[in-house]
């Protein structure tokens, strides 16, 4: 077991986010006073408008941005307060899909995919054949094996997506954190990767935030979340406008909460919506 397993707390959420401020040193206050927590199964959803903070949110829970006030308990430990390497070891667990997806250009699909075995797992990555099997593996469970030697620049929006989702899932994290997973596909490569992600964290057990402002996705695959206010919305932006389940954002009554749940809510009822 490893170090950071040791740490998780067997019951209790796997993610406590605290009184999170984020203020930028420009003066921008992004994030203001932001609470919530993620427990195991969870499909959470962070859902506001764009620029609202939900990247700077994100980089928070990774431990790649620090907070201004607040805290991050990420499988039971305080991320901002743990000393680099027993970071390193504690995000073995997180598996993250960035909201470009980061695939590395100048590597094939397949050499992105071997990525987190070779900086994590030494003693699969030393053994060529089973490196190669296990990424084979990843690729195949995202539909991708026959692209493995490709590199993202020949493939698709939707393909390089998968590919981000399968280096993300690479090591069975117990919590996958996706930031806009879908943004620019089209809904049927939006369905897909709803769909995958669902599957695949299901199978390996990971638990999983998204980032999302797609409101087909949120209702496709949103088990809870909290919605945050963004700066259009003046004194309430970087709060959280909601937290709850999906079947409490659905029957909230808050004016910025409808206006942003309603478009998709009017396409459902007329039976548009799969
Ligand atoms: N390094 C930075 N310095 C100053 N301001 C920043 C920095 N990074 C982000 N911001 C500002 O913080 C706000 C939130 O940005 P962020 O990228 O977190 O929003 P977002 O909700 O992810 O937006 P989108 O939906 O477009 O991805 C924006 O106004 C942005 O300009
Ligand atoms: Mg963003």
């Amino acid at each position: 077991m490893s170090p950071a397993a040791k740490s998780t707390p067997a019951t209790g959420p796997l993610l406590v986010v605290k009184d999170l401020v984020k203020a930028y040193p420009n003066g921008t206050r992004v994030l203001n006073g932001v609470s919530f927590e993620v427990h195991a199964g969870d499909v959470f959803t962070i859902l506001g408008g764009s620029g609202c903070g939900k990247s700077t949110l994100l980089n928070i829970l990774i431990g790649v941005d620090a907070p201004s006030e607040g805290s991050v308990h990420v499988l039971g430990e305080n991320i901002h307060q743990l000393p680099r390497p027993k970071r390193a070891t504690l995000m073995r667990d997180v598996g993250v899909l960035f909201q470009s997806g980061a695939l590395l250009q100048s590597l094939t699909i397949a050499e992105n995919v071997a990525l987190p075995f070779q900086q994590h797992h030494p003693e699969i990555a030393s053994d060529r054949e089973l490196l190669e099997d296990t990424v084979m593996m990843k690729l195949r469970a995202v539909g991708l094996s026959r692209h493995a030697d490709k590199y993202p620049r020949e493939l698709s929006g939707g393909m390089k997506k998968r590919a981000a989702l399968a280096r993300a899932l690479a090591l069975d994290p117990k919590l996958l954190i996706s930031d806009e997973p879908t943004s620019g596909l089209d809904p049927v490569s939006t369905k897909e990767i709803d769909d995958l992600t669902i599957t695949l964290s299901r199978k390996s057990g990971a638990t999983v935030i998204v980032v999302t402002h797609d409101l087909l996705s949120f209702q496709r695959i949103a088990t809870r979340g909290i919605m945050l206010g963004a700066e259009r919305d003046g004194a309430v932006r970087g709060t959280v406008l909601l937290s709850g389940t999906k079947q409490e954002f659905h029957a909230s009554t808050h004016p910025l909460v409808r206006a942003f749940l309603q478009p998709a809510e009017d396409l459902a009822a007329a039976g548009t919506v799969a």
